[in-house]
């Protein structure tokens, strides 16, 4: 069975735009793939962040993941700080990977030009990235396209370890599993769906909420009166359908919106109720695991105990290879 790795940042709550763009697919291929899922704190600290409010953040987005379906019996659900191994195999990673490399990163180049002080840890997040996934000779790696390079880097320095230290053990290199869920927009059409730009739907919030938050919501911008024909295909709102809706509503929904048979309340209307049905039970799990708040941590702590199984191991070869002195060694 392949071995799937992926991670995501503790940016709290989860919204649809993560949910759609990666954890629906996660929670599939936990029925078909060996798989790790983490919370990546480490990755998180790389730009400015309030320490108050990470630790919450962490458990949020961990009940989120429960609660739209990952499953601890299935799938290795932890936080990433948990497994020190991460760190650890970061700074050997660290040694063979070309500074070059990193500083061509377009990542890289956005975050360091919004920031005044450019932290080395921002410089190698995806040296930390590549540990994430080589840790546990993972071979498939879920991301959306921003995270190709990320995701090339990771093989060269997967080959570049290899050619240097291996000797009957050697890292795979893995390759990206890019989803085909198209990616959605802000509720204002604009930006990408993004917690700090304050335009998402969040995966828990109230039927009420849901539809107060899509009335309003662009849509095909082309589109002023209800008589005007629209065009799906530009409309934000059309693609959350696809993300909720059954094939054949999609298709009567475009059709009805390229005649102008339906106005865009409409079209709003359908995608509620579907959003609704699909959020509820989401909704109800998530205040289940929050009336325990033990039993996150819990599922946390035996997840973490999982991989950090699997990453003693794979750092005793890494070690051994690189020449450190083992402890236990005579
Ligand atoms: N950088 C990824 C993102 O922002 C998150 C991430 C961290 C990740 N480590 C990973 C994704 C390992 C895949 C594999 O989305």
């Amino acid at each position: 069975m392949a071995r799937v790795f992926s991670g995501i940042q503790p940016s709290g709550e989860l919204h649809i735009g993560n949910y759609l763009g990666a954890v629906e697919n996660w929670v599939r291929l936990q029925h078909q793939h060996d798989c790790l899922f983490s919370v990546v704190d480490l990755h998180a600290i790389t730009q400015a962040y309030d320490p108050a409010t990470l630790s919450q953040r962490t458990i949020d987005m961990a009940v989120g993941l429960f609660a739209s379906g990952l499953d601890s019996e299935r799938a290795i659900v932890f936080v990433q700080s948990h497994v020190p191994e991460h760190a650890e195999l970061n700074w050997l990673l660290n040694t063979v990977t070309p500074l070059g490399e990193l500083e061509r990163q377009t990542q890289f180049k956005d975050k360091a030009q919004r920031q005044e002080s450019v932290p080395a840890g921002l410089l190698n997040y995806p040296v930390l990235q590549a540990a994430d996934v080589l840790l546990y000779e993972a071979t498939l790696v879920p991301v959306g396209e921003d995270q190709l390079q990320h995701l090339e880097l990771m093989r060269e320095i997967a080959r570049r370890w290899n050619s240097r230290f291996a000797d009957g053990f050697t890292f795979p290199e893995p390759q990206a599993l890019l989803s085909t869920a198209k990616r959605v927009l802000g509720l204002d059409g604009q930006a990408k769906m993004s917690k700090s730009l304050g335009n998402t739907i969040g995966l828990f919030e109230s039927p009420e909420t849901i539809w107060e938050k899509l009335k309003p919501a662009a849509t095909d911008p082309a589109r002023v009166t209800r008589k005007d024909p629209g065009n799906p295909d530009v409309c934000n709102i059309f693609t959350i359908h696809q993300g909720f809706s059954p094939p054949d509503t999609i298709k009567l929904v475009a059709h009805n919106c390229r005649t102008a048979g339906w106005g865009c309340l409409d079209c709003k209307r359908v995608l509620a109720d579907n959003m609704i049905a699909a959020l509820t039970p989401i909704r109800e799990r998530a205040e289940a695991l929050r009336a325990k708040p033990r039993t996150v941590t819990d599922l946390l702590r035996g997840g973490a105990a999982k991989a950090r199984a699997i990453a003693r191991r794979t750092m005793g070869q890494v070690r051994r290879r690189m020449g450190l002195l083992g402890e236990a060694d005579g």
